[in-house]
């Protein structure tokens, strides 16, 4: 079988240190903006407050000017299924669901984790969508460890989600990451258990499943970066960087009380 060649960082055990800041920092701006995130706050404003904690921990909001991005975060509601622009006319409201995407570069590295949140009431459909969406990625983390091929994680995200008569994006996938913010490899959420190259310990890696309540398909809106639904179905994501150990994974952006 003839296989693509990719160069996978490995990183050392310093360079390892440097990432659990910045990806520590990611997730403490998700605890941090968690209170906020409530019907009648602009993703505008959950920006600039992301922003000016990003800054004084001494940190960088990776979105900003990546490619041209516009803003620190990425706020992406119901039928977006990522790269949302914050914006000062885009208000929330009771029955919405918006994943809220942090990057941090710190130390010389990036963290990059996400997570959705529900606004007031949400439909029991939506909220089984975010809730299996979230079970994805946690089956998907749990195939992680060396010798293991990068496929299962794909192969294991995508029985949860067609088990359950979801769609799973495949314009868009996780990646390495490290001193670039996006490396190789591509994670892909849908995958053969055999696919792809093996794991081995000091690999970093985001898994960050996108999964449809209806089909897979995507659509780029004119501002070239905002990606919805083709047919404005809702959508749900959720995001961690791994690291690949001696023994397993280890979830370097796990928020406080996240259990895994
Ligand atoms: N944080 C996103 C990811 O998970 C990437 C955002 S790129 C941006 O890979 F430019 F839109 F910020
Ligand atoms: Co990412
Ligand atoms: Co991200």
């Amino acid at each position: 079988m003839l296989q693509k060649l990719i160069m996978i960082n490995i990183k050392s055990g310093r360079e390892i240190e440097l990432m659990r800041e910045s990806c520590a920092l990611a997730a403490k701006t998700l605890e941090y903006i968690a209170p906020f995130v409530k019907p009648d706050v602009s993703t505008l404003e959950l920006n600039d407050l992301c922003h000016q904690f990003i800054v004084k921990n001494k940190a960088y909001p990776s979105p900003l000017n990546y490619h041209g991005f516009p803003k620190s975060i990425c706020t992406s509601k119901n039928e977006i299924v990522c790269h949302g622009i914050p914006s000062k006319k885009d208000i929330l409201k009771s029955g919405d669901i918006v994943n809220v995407d942090i990057t941090t570069f710190l130390n010389g590295f990036h963290g990059d984790t996400s997570q959705m949140f529900l606004i007031g009431e949400v439909d029991p459909k939506i909220k089984k969508l975010v809730e299996v969406t979230y079970q994805c990625l946690l089956l998907g983390i749990k195939t992680v460890r060396p010798g293991s091929k990068l496929g299962e994680i794909g192969a294991a995200i995508e029985e949860c989600a067609h088990k359950n008569n979801y769609s799973i994006v495949e314009d868009y996938c996780g990646h390495g990451i490290g001193r670039e913010f996006h490396e190789e490899p591509q994670v892909l959420h849908y995958d053969t258990k055999s696919s792809g190259p093996t794991l081995r310990p000091g690999m970093v890696f985001t898994i960050e499943p996108m999964i449809n309540l209806g089909q897979k398909y995507t659509q780029l809106l004119k501002d070239k970066w905002t990606v919805l639904t083709r047919d404005r179905s809702w959508s749900a994501q959720f995001e961690h960087t791994i690291l690949v150990t001696e023994t397993g994974f280890e979830v370097l952006t796990l928020r406080s009380g996240e259990i895994i």
